[in-house]
């Protein structure tokens, strides 16, 4: 097979190299971004007197109608191609030949490939955040109908002090909030414009760098040539940010898998999103939770993937760079498979508040507000919290909760205990009282959805 750069070559590429050398397989998903830039610069060219006006015409036609075929699947990818650069501009000189020819004059594949992953990447940030956005809903939603439900908080996995589930959610609100920062961020960085930059060096031609760029959407050209084509930064951080969505999307998913079990029984996926079992009748699994957590293990796998690729690059493009691509196009693939359905299992799922307020009940989750109570009439804080130890000994020993425990008992344990101790460790009242600006009471919930919604605009 003959290769657009076969003129300095006496012999064809071997098959396999040839197999084993092209992205076409990949990078054809960016066909449109592709033609999107050739369509700037081409139109740059011609501004700048280095196109006819009918070169210009006859490109932009060819292309058009390339972009057409393509879309409408008329016309096929060429397996033999080296990568979706090469692919267009050979389609596009088969079509109108010698103005075809002309297209790729102040412009190399760097920074073609640079620019198409730009722009690849800056809509798929805004895909992602649109989903981003959908889950916040749903999570909006959740947190208000759920603000007054108790539930035990916990830390180190044991029962620490009563929250509301409505609080509970709205810390993932809170950590998606963050992950569509993330993607904003990165996406604002990602907005510089690399073509032009051409192999590494710039041009001799009189370019206008600044108009493609304009074109295309980008704030600015990039200020470096040798920069713009060597830097895969962007691509980092764009998999980092998909990484810790996969990561808060992974914590939450565990979190539903263990409020499934028997053990806990705090929630019951809707049947359309959990699965059964090949052999034991009475199994309801939570595969899709579990899916979510594992296909973590995935996103994380491309990040470290690129972060290696990257280390010990020397200026300026090095054909590694070449595995960036099936690294990024496969963490959003993952994200963007997990995020509706993670979405939609959330929104479909039944919470059992009566569980939930069953197992608040135990556990001695209020030792902290009866300590608390005691320091209000005076005892230090520091013999508060050994008398309310003494008592959660005795509970535990004698099968009692706090709320059982009679004046005697508490008296025996304090003469500072009265009779409203029974109001201070009432769960609603415990979870009532933390008011604190970020706390579990449901009216500071309330606040927080509220400003939730404003910061999100929904
Ligand atoms: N397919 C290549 C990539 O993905 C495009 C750039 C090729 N440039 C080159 N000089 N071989 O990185």
């Amino acid at each position: 097979m003959q290769t657009m750069w076969a003129g300095r070559f006496e012999k064809n590429l071997d098959a396999k190299v040839n197999d084993f050398n092209s992205s076409i397989s990949f990078d054809a998903r960016m066909f449109s971004q592709d033609i999107k830039g050739s369509l700037a610069h081409a139109a740059m060219l011609c501004a700048q007197h280095i196109l006819t006006q009918e070169e210009y015409t006859a490109i932009t036609d060819g292309l058009c109608a390339v972009l057409e075929d393509l879309q409408s699947g008329k016309l096929a990818f060429d397996p033999v191609a080296e990568d979706i650069h090469m692919f267009v501009e050979a389609e596009l000189t088969k079509r109108i030949g010698a103005p075809g020819k002309k297209l790729h004059t102040a412009r190399s594949r760097n920074d073609q490939v640079a620019l198409d992953l730009r722009m690849y990447l800056m809509d798929e940030a805004a895909a992602v955040s649109d989903m981003l956005l959908s889950l916040e809903e749903v999570l909006l939603k959740k947190a208000d109908a759920y603000a007054e439900t108790i539930l035990p908080g916990y830390t180190h996995l044991q029962r620490a002090q009563p929250v509301t589930f409505g609080h509970h959610l709205m810390a993932y609100a809170n950590m998606f909030a963050r992950d569509l920062d993330r993607l904003a961020d990165c996406k604002e960085r990602m907005a510089v414009s690399p073509l032009g930059a051409c192999a590494l060096a710039g041009t001799t031609y009189d370019t206008d760098r600044q108009m493609t760029a304009e074109t295309l959407g980008f704030d600015e050209p990039c200020p470096n040539s040798l920069d713009g084509v060597s830097d895969r930064d962007f691509v980092i951080e764009m998999i980092c940010a998909l990484a810790m969505v996969m990561m808060h999307l992974s914590r939450f998913s565990e979190e539903i898998i263990l409020w499934c079990s028997w053990e806990f029984k705090f929630i019951e996926l809707d049947d359309a999103y959990a699965t059964g079992s090949s052999i034991m009748p009475q199994k309801k699994n939570p595969d899709v939770a579990e899916l979510i957590r594992g296909k973590t293990g995935r996103v994380y796998g491309d990040l470290m993937a690129i972060l290696t690729v990257m280390k010990g690059l020397p200026l300026a493009y090095n054909k590694d760079m070449q595995e960036d691509k099936e690294a990024v196009f496969d963490a959003l693939d993952t994200v963007k498979l997990c995020l509706p359905v993670f979405t939609k299992m959330i929104d479909t799922m039944t919470v059992l508040s009566d569980n939930m307020r069953a197992a608040a009940a135990k556990g001695f989750i209020n030792a902290t507000d009866c300590a608390d109570y005691l320091t209000k009439k005076g005892v230090p804080f520091r013999d508060a919290y050994k008398i309310t130890g003494k008592l959660v000994g005795y509970g535990v020993k004698n099968g009692k909760t706090l709320e059982d425990m009679t004046m005697e008992e508490y008296k025996a344990a304090s003469d500072v205990f009265d009779t409203d101790v029974y109001d201070a460790i009432d769960l609603m009242a415990c979870v009532n009282k933390r008011t604190s600006f970020g706390g579990t009471a449901p009216d500071s919930v309330y606040d927080q959805i509220a400003d939730m919604k404003t910061r999100l605009n929904l």
